[in-house]
C-alpha cells in the first residue's frame, strides 16, 4: 500500500516534470563528457593532459591536472566548493577557460583541492578517519595552495611568478593564504577572482540560509554518527543524483541549482544538467560547510570557530576566532562578479574590494541575471568573462597593468 502510494507520487512528479518541460532526450556526447575524468575529457578534445601528485605539508596528497605547454607562462586554476578541475574544461574548447588559455600559449594547471574525488589521499589518514576530513577553506589556503604554487613554479623554468584564477572557494582559500602567508603574494603575478566569496552579510539564498540555521545541530548530529564527508559516499551519490536529474527530474534539479545560485535560465538551462551532475558534487568536508556557515551575518571574515572555548584558545590563542588580515593580500587582484549572484552579493564584494590594497580590475558584469555558476557554465562565458580574463593576463605580462 505504502509502496504504491510512493510510486504514484513519483510517477506524478515525473509526469509533471516532463510534461511541463522538454521531453528528456540526453545527447550521447554529453553523457560521454559527463562520465569521463578530467584528463580523459581533455584528451577527447585533442589536447594533451597530465596528472601530477602534489604533497601538502600536512600530509595530504593532491592531484593536479595539466594541459602542458612547456616554456609557457604557468597559470594555476582553482575550483569552488564541491567542484573539481573539470570545471575549467567542462564546456569544451570553444568556451572553457582551460582550453582558451592553452590556445594562447599558457601552461595550464588545474588543481584539485583536498577531499574532492581526485584528491583523497593522505600519508597518515584514511578517508574513513575523522582526521582526514578535518579541514575547511582555511587548510586549503594554508597548505594546498602554497604546495601547488611551489610545485608549479619548480617545474616552470624561467618563471618566478604564476597567474592565479579562482572560482568561489578558489578565491576564499586564496585570500586565506594571502592573509596568513603573505610571502606567497610575491609568487603571484595576478590573481583573478571569479565570483569571490569572503563576506557573507548580504547572502541571499533562501535554501542555503534555511539550511544554515540548523547547521550547528546538524554538524553535531553528523559527528555523532561519524559523518565527516559531504555528501557521504560521494561517488555512489553522484551517479545516483546524475541518473535522477538526467532522466527524470531535469527541471526540478535545474530549479534547485538556480534557487541556490541565482535564477538565470538564459545562461544556464536543463540541457547542462546531465553534464554538471556527472561531475559534481565532487566531495568535500562537513567542516567546510560549517566554516562557511559561520561567516553568514558574522560581520567579518573569521577563522574557524571551534566547538569549545579551550579548543579556540589552543588554536587561536583567544576565546573567539580572529579575523583574517585581508590587507596582507597585496598582489594584483581582479574581481569579477554578477548582479544576481546569491552567494557573492554585490555589496559584499564591494566591501572586499575596498579593503584589498591592490585591485587592478573591478568588473561587475552588467547583465542583471548573472549568477554564481555562470562564471563557469554560462552560455556566453567566453565573451563575457574568459576573454577578459585572458586579455588582462596579457596586459600584466606586457607590463601594461
Ligand atoms: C582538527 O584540527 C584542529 C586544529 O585545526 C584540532 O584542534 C582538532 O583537534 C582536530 N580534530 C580532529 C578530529 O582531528
Ligand atoms: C539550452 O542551451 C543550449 C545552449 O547552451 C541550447 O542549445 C538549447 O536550445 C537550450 N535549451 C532551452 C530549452 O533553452
Amino acid at each position: 500500500m505504502l509502496r504504491s502510494w510512493w510510486g504514484s507520487l513519483i510517477c506524478l512528479f515525473i509526469f509533471c516534470d516532463t510534461a511541463f518541460g522538454d521531453l528528456i532526450k540526453v545527447d550521447k556526447n554529453i553523457l560521454e563528457d559527463a562520465s569521463l575524468n578530467t584528463p580523459d575529457l581533455i584528451r577527447k578534445y585533442g589536447y594533451p593532459a597530465e596528472t601530477h601528485k602534489i604533497q601538502a605539508k600536512d600530509g595530504f596528497v593532491l592531484t593536479a591536472h595539466r594541459i602542458p605547454r612547456p616554456g609557457g607562462q604557468p597559470v594555476l586554476l582553482v575550483h569552488g566548493l564541491g567542484d573539481s578541475s573539470v570545471t575549467f574544461v567542462i564546456l569544451g574548447p570553444q568556451r572553457s577557460l582551460g582550453y582558451l588559455l592553452s590556445d594562447q600559449g599558457y601552461d595550464v594547471w588545474l588543481l584539485n583541492t583536498r577531499g574532492n574525488r581526485y584528491s583523497r589521499k593522505h600519508k597518515r589518514y584514511h578517508r574513513y578517519q575523522p582526521q582526514f576530513w578535518n579541514f575547511s577553506f582555511h587548510e586549503l589556503g594554508m597548505y594546498d595552495l602554497p604546495a601547488a604554487i611551489d610545485y608549479v613554479l619548480a617545474r616552470s623554468k624561467g618563471f618566478d611568478q604564476l597567474h592565479y584564477v579562482g572560482h568561489s572557494q578558489g578565491t576564499t582559500s586564496f585570500f586565506v593564504m594571502g592573509s596568513e602567508k603573505p610571502a606567497y603574494m610575491k609568487k603571484i603575478k595576478l590573481m583573478q577572482a571569479l565570483a569571490p566569496v569572503v563576506y557573507w552579510d548580504y547572502i541571499d539564498s533562501p535554501i542555503l540560509l534555511t539550511f544554515v540555521k540548523y547547521l550547528r545541530p546538524l554538524v553535531s548530529f553528523a559527528r555523532t554518527f561519524g559523518i565527516y564527508e559531504l555528501p557521504p559516499e560521494n561517488e555512489v551519490w553522484r551517479s545516483l543524483i546524475q541518473k535522477i536529474c538526467s532522466f527524470a527530474f531535469q527541471n526540478t534539479c535545474t530549479y534547485f541549482i538556480m534557487e541556490i545560485m541565482g535564477v538565470d535560465y538564459a545562461q544556464f538551462n536543463s540541457t547542462l544538467i546531465p553534464l554538471l551532475t556527472g561531475h559534481t558534487p565532487s566531495g568535500t568536508s562537513v567542516k567546510s560547510l560549517d566554516h562557511y556557515g559561520q561567516q553568514i551575518h558574522s560581520g567579518g571574515f573569521f577563522k574557524y570557530n571551534h566547538y569549545s572555548t579551550w579548543e579556540n584558545r589552543r588554536n587561536h590563542g583567544a576565546d573567539n576566532p580572529p579575523q583574517y588580515k585581508l590587507t596582507n593580500v597585496d598582489c594584483k587582484v581582479a574581481l569579477y562578479y554578477g548582479k544576481n549572484d546569491r552567494l557573492a552579493s554585490v555589496k559584499d564584494v564591494v566591501r572586499l574590494r575596498d579593503i584589498l590594497p591592490n585591485v587592478v580590475l573591478d568588473y561587475l558584469y552588467p547583465d542583471p541575471l548573472y549568477n554564481h555558476i555562470i562564471f563557469i557554465l554560462g552560455k556566453d562565458v567566453k565573451t563575457a568573462i574568459n576573454d577578459r580574463v585572458i586579455e588582462l593576463m596579457r596586459k600584466v605580462d606586457n607590463g601594461e597593468v
